[in-house]
């Protein structure tokens, strides 16, 4: 935390979010970074191999231009997989999860914390950025790893870049 992040915090009276949030930085701090190892998944699911068929990233992600992007999820694999045969070891997970009835918890390859806001919307519509840009070449992938950066630096380089606000307040809610 350095000092004129301090002061911007002060000034706009979010004493309680900065002690919180100073809190989160000390305990980053003391985490190495994550080796970028492709995130196991509880469904079989190849991003490439569907690329390949030409599927736009919006048959799957259809919030894309919403506030979130939003994940598929057992009904949604269905709708193109149903007739497909439960014993071909590809497709086992799947027909497990729907048999059982069971969402799919995706393991979250890029989230960020509850404290900071961030709108798809604001992003694909307004600033005309593609997904690659912050996601990495996720066509080419057969499992997705956290490739890009999605840190406060990564996205206040790029406001400051584009001549975007760079308000604390645009992307964190104060106290008060
Ligand atoms: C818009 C249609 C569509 C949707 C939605 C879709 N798939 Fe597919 N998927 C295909 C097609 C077409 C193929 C290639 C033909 C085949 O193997 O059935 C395929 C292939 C696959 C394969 C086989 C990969 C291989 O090695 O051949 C798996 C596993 C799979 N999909 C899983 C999923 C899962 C899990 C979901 C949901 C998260 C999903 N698919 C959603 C169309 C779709
Ligand atoms: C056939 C469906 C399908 C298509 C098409 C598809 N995705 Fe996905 N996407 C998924 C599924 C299922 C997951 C969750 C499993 C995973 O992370 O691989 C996912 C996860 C992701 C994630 C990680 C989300 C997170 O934070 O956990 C990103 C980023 C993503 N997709 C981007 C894209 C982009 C960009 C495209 C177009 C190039 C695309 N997807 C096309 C189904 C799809
Ligand atoms: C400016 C950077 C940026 C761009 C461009 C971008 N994303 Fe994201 N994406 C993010 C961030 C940041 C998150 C984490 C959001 C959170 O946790 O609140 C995310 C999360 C996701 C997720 C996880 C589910 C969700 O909605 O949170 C998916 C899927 C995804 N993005 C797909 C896409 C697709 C598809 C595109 C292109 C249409 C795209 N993203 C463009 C930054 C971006
Ligand atoms: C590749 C460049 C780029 C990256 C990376 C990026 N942004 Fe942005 N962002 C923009 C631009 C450009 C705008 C202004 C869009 C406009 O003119 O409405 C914007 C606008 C926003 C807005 C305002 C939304 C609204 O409704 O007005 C928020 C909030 C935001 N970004 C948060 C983030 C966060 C959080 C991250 C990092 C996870 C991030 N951005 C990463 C380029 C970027
Ligand atoms: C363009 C969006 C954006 C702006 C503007 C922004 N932040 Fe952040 N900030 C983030 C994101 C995203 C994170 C979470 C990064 C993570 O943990 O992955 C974050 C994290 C933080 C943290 C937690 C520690 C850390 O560095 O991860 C503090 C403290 C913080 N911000 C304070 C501020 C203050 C003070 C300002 C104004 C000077 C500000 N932020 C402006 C996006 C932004």
């Amino acid at each position: 935390m350095n000092e004129t992040r301090l002061i911007a915090c002060t000034i706009l009276g979010g004493t309680l979010l900065l002690a919180g949030l100073q809190a989160i930085a000390q305990e980053k701090d003391s985490t190495s970074p994550q080796p970028p190892e492709p995130v196991q998944q509880p469904v079989e699911f190849s991003h490439r191999r569907h690329a390949e068929l030409g599927l736009e990233c919006n048959a799957c992600h259809p919030g894309g231009d919403g506030e979130r992007a939003g994940i598929p999820q057992t009904a949604d694999c269905l709708k193109c997989h149903e007739d497909r045969d439960p014993s071909n070891p590809a497709f086992r997970s799947l027909f497990e999860h729907a048999q059982a009835k069971k969402p799919i918890a995706w393991s979250r390859v890029y989230q960020l914390p509850s404290f900071a806001f961030f709108s798809h919307k604001a992003h694909a519509a307004a600033a005309k950025e593609d997904c690659q840009t912050c996601h990495g070449p996720v066509a080419s992938r057969e499992l997705l790893w956290k490739e890009r950066e999605i840190s406060m630096k990564a996205c206040v380089d790029c406001h400051k870049a584009s001549q975007a606000s760079v308000s604390c307040t645009l992307c964190h809610e104060l106290n008060q």
